[in-house]
């Protein structure tokens, strides 16, 4: 089990935005999170790598209980996230914004493997562009190298795929994918498009009003992804 959480409780005022949260990720898994705006998506991913500490509950990585460490002793631990709106520094170049990565988390990658990761992403020709003239695919790209940058074990990815054409949703997935197999990432992927979650996701989670369900997935690559979860997962 790569990262477990158990019985995790978050309130914010009065008002729970998760609710005895059970998820356990194996090692090289690709789960994905899907749930409407507002289920706690985005605060599960905060307990996971510690900028909220969970009202009660415990996380786990690698079995070791991290519950309440702050974010940087959680990414030396190795975990990265992307974020649901990228953030970059606009005036640094694709390289430098990728090389702030290597300040944090468990290890570093060189000069090499940077430039390697930006040829593997097809970003090598823009890596001495500012980030502020990248459209928001290359941008996406950017923070997704900058987050591997620290070679972490488990990868948050929060809505990745929003705001893609069809032709930058498929090349995507052909990414993700490609990253799990070479980097033996495990992935923990909050997503809205369907269709490349049936596409990508070895399980599903599904977090609503801050509960969660395990949903098997019915894996077809024509799948609608305008349709309503319900009609794409079986309930356990
Ligand atoms: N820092 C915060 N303070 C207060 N309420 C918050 C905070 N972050 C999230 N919330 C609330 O918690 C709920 C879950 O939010 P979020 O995790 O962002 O949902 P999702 O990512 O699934 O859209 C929402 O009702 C949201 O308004
Ligand atoms: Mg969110």
């Amino acid at each position: 089990m790569l990262v477990e959480c158990r019985d995790v409780i978050v309130y914010f005022g009065g008002l729970p935005a998760l609710k005895d949260v059970n998820i356990a990720v194996n090692e090289g898994e690709i789960r994905a999170i899907i749930g409407p705006n507002g289920a706690g998506k985005t605060t599960l991913f905060n307990v996971i790598n510690g900028v909220i500490k969970p009202s009660s509950g415990r996380v786990f990585l690698l079995g070791t209980d991290v519950t309440g460490k702050p974010p940087h002793e959680i990414a030396r631990l190795g975990i990265s996230r992307t974020l649901q709106i990228p953030r970059l520094f606009k005036e640094l170049t694709v390289f430098e914004n990728v090389y702030v990565g290597t300040l944090y988390g468990a290890k570093s990658s060189t000069h090499s493997e940077i430039m390697d990761m930006l040829k593997a992403l097809r970003l090598e020709e823009k890596a001495g562009v500012k980030a502020g003239l990248l459209n928001l695919q290359e941008r996406k790209k950017v923070e997704l190298a900058r987050a591997l940058a620290s070679k972490p074990k488990l990868l948050l990815i929060d809505e990745y795929m929003s705001g893609l054409t069809p032709g930058e949703i498929s090349e995507s997935i052909k990414i993700l994918r490609m990253l799990r197999e070479k980097l033996g990432l495990t992935i923990l992927w909050v997503e809205h498009v369907i269709s490349a979650v049936a596409q990508l996701a070895d399980r599903v989670t599904v977090l609503n009003q801050g509960h969660y369900r395990l949903a098997r997935v019915r894996l077809s690559p024509s799948l609608d992804q305008t349709a309503p979860a319900r009609q794409l997962f079986s309930k356990r």
